[in-house]
């Protein structure tokens, strides 16, 4: 087991190592609290990155994808950038159009953050998010923990509280390619534990109607490839270009697989545990060629992003996402992998 700074960037960016009694290892930035490397072992035993980020980490000052990062204060895109809460009407940053999306101009993934060893191989980077900011009411303390346990998890674990009622959901937003080189995740396998998805209109927002996904492109109860479906004529196919959609997770928890995907060249299978309700699967639609330890083009790595009801907020009736003062918000996902 091993945690430690490994270097500071010419800008100051913090960069950690952490690594487990396997060789599996992974490489954090203070900057974001982002994960920009995540080395595990395929197949023949040969170390594979399997996440997309840049080999320069001062570049992701510049990210538009949100590679790794830590998303926050509210992931995923709140309709209209605004909410009601007691009474307030409170406006937030726009950044998708007339919408908000995964915090703001300036979210969580463009913040530093102060970060502590607290384990043998897991850091836990910490701040404090000011009143109004990106337009959020409450000062609000945040961290997340990452840690590399010896059967192979990445478990990252997230901690808030506020002196505010305010709005919460944070995820990470890791983008993976289980074959590590990048070309393209059609031919993953993918399975996701859930029987319903959130329609979604024209801007990516979630409508409230729930869709049944048997019979549909959207059915990943077993695991299937992602680019069987994909090309299919439908609606919302058209609309996010791709699968970007919210998947409502059967009844279970941390200890249950919730989502899987599978990179058959490298044999890697990437499973999901979380205690969230919900996970975005996202095939990288909008990834266009940025250049970082690879080229990412679209669909060459996908996300499956824990989360709440997007937009929630403003759809009390899915799922409270408001944090009240003092209480503590406490969520866990695990990235557990192994090889077939
Ligand atoms: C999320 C969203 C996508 C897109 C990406 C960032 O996954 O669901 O629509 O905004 O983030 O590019």
């Amino acid at each position: 087991m091993k945690a430690e700074l490994k270097k500071i960037t010419q800008n100051g960016i913090k960069v950690f190592e952490i690594e487990n009694d396997n060789g599996m290892r992974a490489e954090l930035l203070s900057y974001g609290a982002i994960i920009s490397k995540l080395f595990v072992k395929d197949r023949n035993g040969n170390l594979v990155d399997v996440v997309a980020g840049y080999e320069n980490e001062d570049d992701y000052a510049s990210d538009i994808c949100y590679f790794g990062a830590l998303v926050g204060r509210v992931c995923n895109r709140t309709a209209g950038a605004k909410f009601s809460l007691d009474g307030v009407t409170y406006e937030l940053a726009k950044n998708d159009g007339n919408n908000h999306l995964h915090g703001g101009v300036e979210g969580f993934n463009k913040k530093e953050y102060s970060a502590e060893i607290v384990g043998p191989a897991s850091i836990k980077f910490s701040r404090i998010s000011p009143n109004k900011e990106e337009g959020y009411p409450g000062t609000m303390t945040v961290s997340v923990t990452y840690t590399l346990t010896n059967d192979n998890a990445l478990e990252i674990a997230y901690e808030a509280t506020s002196d505010k009622r305010t709005p919460c959901a944070l995820t990470n937003h890791s983008y993976f390619n289980l074959d590590g080189d990048f070309e393209s995740v059609l031919d993953h396998e993918v399975f996701i534990d859930a029987d319903k998805m959130s329609d979604i209109d024209e801007e990516l927002i979630p409508t409230g109607k729930l869709i049944d996904v048997k019979g549909t492109p959207y059915d990943f109860r077993k695991p299937k490839r992602v680019g069987k479906d994909i090309g299919a004529d439908d609606r919302l196919l058209h609309i996010a270009n791709g699968y970007d959609f919210n998947f409502v997770l059967n009844d279970g928890g941390i200890d249950d697989v919730r989502a899987s995907a599978y990179g058959k060249k490298s044999g890697i299978l990437l499973q999901v545990f979380t205690t969230k309700p919900c996970i975005q699967f996202y095939t990288g639609n909008f990834l266009s060629g940025e250049k970082g330890k690879k080229v990412y083009k679209k669909q060459s790595a996908l996300c499956l992003e824990t989360q709440n009801f997007p937009n929630a907020v403003n759809m009390p009736s899915l799922q409270d996402v408001v944090l009240k003062a003092g209480e503590l918000y406490s969520s866990k996902t695990k990235y557990v992998f192994s090889t077939k």
